[in-house]
């Protein structure tokens, strides 16, 4: 049994690696969320008290980080600022958080000589051309293209170095696209499937051929618990499901699956910079610490997610208006 800090925990892939802890290990959760516009309590309702506490705070705060990492056994890092849109409009959040924030939690490790797991993105790889066979592998050198996957590859590089020169006991998984349950409606699988529950009309970027690598956010969080488990010190896992599918085909998808014609959606501006697309090698993962993801056909996950949302109106009608509203005013 350990005691774990899960910060950003009241996001969307923290929550569900939460529950997924509660349910799965004896190991109790301390969660620190700052509770911005992207986290919600509701996401963490009904789990046991005596195995889990929240705290509100803010990882770039040195004294509560302190404090909280001093009575755990270890971190894992999920706090960030996280949609790429948000980072091409206001930038300096992303510095805040993802930088800083980052750092702070570095120095309490290094102090407590507690364990710390660093969770990332494949974006900090940049983009692979639409008809190249490559994929990402934990030796593809660092591209990132927005104010987002640069602030997440620079977190990254401060975790190598402090793992390099002050001998923290920490590593890193950079993971592809999540979708599931408790994601904000902001991003692009809920917000197609809350706009078809509305009546409104899901919108798609450009022509839509962006391939992402999709992943079940459960299967994001066993791999997570496999390196806390069995991870190397030092060593970079890349955690994906090969789930590579394109916008358009996953709107589609979509739409049929929640009984629309395929093609009830409009065209919108694609977003600047827009990595064209993601894939994922996670053949280290696999080979060396025998970690596989549960859910291997997107089809069903999509359609459990779906339910999902047509399930818990009440978690997500509060912000979709506001999303709506703001797409709307960049024409999106
Ligand atoms: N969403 C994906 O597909 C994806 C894929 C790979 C990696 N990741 C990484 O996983 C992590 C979680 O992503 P997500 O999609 O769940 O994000 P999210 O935006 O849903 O959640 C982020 C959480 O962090 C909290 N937070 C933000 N700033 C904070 C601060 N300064 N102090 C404390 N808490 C703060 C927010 O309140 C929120 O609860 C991020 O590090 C992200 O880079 C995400």
């Amino acid at each position: 049994m350990a005691r774990l800090l899960v910060t950003g925990g009241a996001g969307f892939i923290g929550s569900n690696f939460v529950h997924h802890v509660l349910d799965h290990t004896d190991h109790d959760v301390v969660v620190l969320d700052k509770l911005t516009y992207a986290g919600n309590l509701a996401s963490l309702d009904g789990l046991p008290a005596d195995r889990f506490r929240f705290v509100q705070g803010d990882i770039a705060d040195p004294t509560v980080v302190d404090e909280l990492v001093g009575g755990v056994d270890a971190v894992v890092h999920y706090a960030a600022e996280s949609h790429n849109d948000n980072s091409l409009h206001d930038p300096r959040p992303f510095l805040d958080t993802n930088i800083i924030g980052t750092y702070t939690l570095l120095e309490a490790v290094r102090r407590h000589e507690k364990r710390f797991h660093h969770i990332s993105t494949d974006e900090v790889y940049g983009d692979l051309e639409l008809d190249d066979p490559a994929r990402f592998t934990e030796h593809t050198p660092y591209n990132p293209s927005s104010p987002y996957s640069s602030t997440k590859a620079g977190s990254d590089l401060l975790v190598r170095a402090w793992v390099r020169s002050f001998g923290v006991q920490a590593t890193i998984s950079n993971c592809s696209n999540n979708y599931g349950p408790y994601q904000h409606v902001e991003k692009f699988i809920p917000r197609q499937i809350t706009n078809v529950i509305r009546g409104i009309r899901p919108k798609l970027y450009g022509a839509g051929e962006n391939v992402r690598d999709w992943i079940h956010a459960d299967d994001h969080s066993s791999a997570v618990l496999t390196i806390l488990d069995r991870g190397v010190i030092g060593e970079t896992y890349l955690i994906g499901a090969d789930g590579e599918k394109n916008n358009k085909d996953v709107v589609e998808l979509i739409l049929t699956l929640m009984g629309q014609p395929a093609d009830a959606y409009d065209h919108v501006t694609d977003r600047a910079g827009h990595d064209l697309r993601y894939a994922i090698d996670s053949t280290k993962l696999r080979t060396d610490l025998g970690w596989a993801p549960q859910y291997s056909d997107f089809e069903a996950g999509l359609a459990a997610t779906i339910d999902w949302y047509r399930n818990n109106e009440a978690w997500w009608a509060p912000t979709k208006d506001g999303v709506e509203a703001f797409y709307a005013s960049k024409g999106q």
